[in-house]
């Protein structure tokens, strides 16, 4: 079986890679090969090679940057937001599965009145895969954007799943541009300063990419019906315990303080809870568990 890999030079297009090549032929293209964006370009390409299954891992991730440039919040829209569509409906001429990726961040916004109240959601332990979205910032609604144009195709007879992650870690990718996790920003913060102050607040779930690329190829390989899933480690917090959680870990001496978010004012809003809840597959495990097996790769 083919599969095609877009993004593939990111952090999850790396782990994607890894998981999928041995038992596929995996073809993997960056923007070097194809800019998604490219609508004819991309349409063009994916006809050529006629892979059975698509999965998009490219993306702008730049939260803060969007928020306050309109020119980065129309390049955030075409990546996140239409080239989904571009991809849908080659994947949709080819008969392809598609697989795209989207976030915890299309949650958190003030409820309307019918919609569930922050409590309710709590309560039911997540935001689950039906819940309605609402995102707080403009990363979010790009982000929205792109589930919309995959699930108006899904009518038309395009084969889709949709999987909603969060706060990804796990080894950085190929590009160069390829953001540091949390984790890695943590670990270099914790090397030149005896004391650190975390935000504890901005509840929701770590998620460690390998896990996440072989909870995909899972996905892909149980024939469970197209839709909306989400996949994310388990173990819900703040940014404050997971880096206590850290240094417990690395057994590094440092102190870590507590601080409220208004302490790092930052131009995009952030949800104060987008927890989200797995109804649909097994869960995957905690993210602690992740987290060490990460640091002792690294060693
Ligand atoms: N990171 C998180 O915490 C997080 C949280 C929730 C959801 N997600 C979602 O998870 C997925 C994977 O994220 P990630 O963190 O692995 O992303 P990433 O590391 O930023 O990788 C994205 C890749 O897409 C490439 N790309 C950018 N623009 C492109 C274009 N126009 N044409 C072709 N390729 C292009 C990038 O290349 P360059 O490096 O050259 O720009 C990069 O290799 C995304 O859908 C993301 O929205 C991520």
């Amino acid at each position: 079986m083919k599969i095609l890999i877009l993004g593939a030079k990111g952090n999850l297009g790396q782990q994607l890679i890894k998981v999928f090549e041995g038992s596929y032929e995996v073809i993997s293209w960056d923007r070097e090969e194809v800019d998604v964006t490219d609508r004819l370009l991309i349409n063009k390409k994916v006809k050529d090679v006629r892979p059975e299954v698509i999965i998009n891992a490219a993306a702008y991730n730049a939260v803060d940057k969007c928020e306050e440039s309109e020119e980065e919040f129309a390049l955030a829209k075409r990546l996140n937001g239409e080239a989904p569509r571009n991809l849908a409906e080659a994947a949709l001429e080819i008969g392809a599965i598609l697989v795209h990726y989207s976030s915890d961040y299309v949650f958190g916004g003030q409820a309307h009145h019918h919609q569930k109240t922050l409590k309710e959601i709590k309560e039911q332990g997540g935001f689950r895969e039906d819940d309605e979205t609402r995102p707080v910032n403009r990363y979010g609604q790009s982000k929205l954007m792109g589930e919309g144009e995959v699930v108006a195709l899904s009518g038309k007879g395009l084969k889709w799943y949709l999987i909603r992650t969060s706060k990804l870690f796990g080894p950085r990718g190929a590009s160069e541009l390829a953001k540091p996790s949390f984790f890695d920003i943590m670990l270099r913060l914790g090397q030149e300063k005896p004391e650190l102050d975390v935000v504890d607040e901005e509840m929701s779930c770590f998620t460690y990419t390998p896990d996440l690329a072989k909870a995909t190829k899972d996905l892909l390989e149980g024939g469970k019906g197209y839709g909306v899933y989400h996949l994310v480690n388990g173990g819900p917090c703040t940014w404050y315990e997971a880096a206590k959680e850290l240094f417990k870990l690395t057994g590094a001496d440092i102190r870590i303080n507590a601080v409220r978010s208004d302490k790092f004012p930052r131009p995009a809003k952030r949800p104060i809870y987008s927890v989200l809840k797995n109804t649909k597959l097994e869960s995957l495990r905690d993210f602690k568990e992740a987290l060490r097996e990460y640091l002792n790769n690294k060693k």
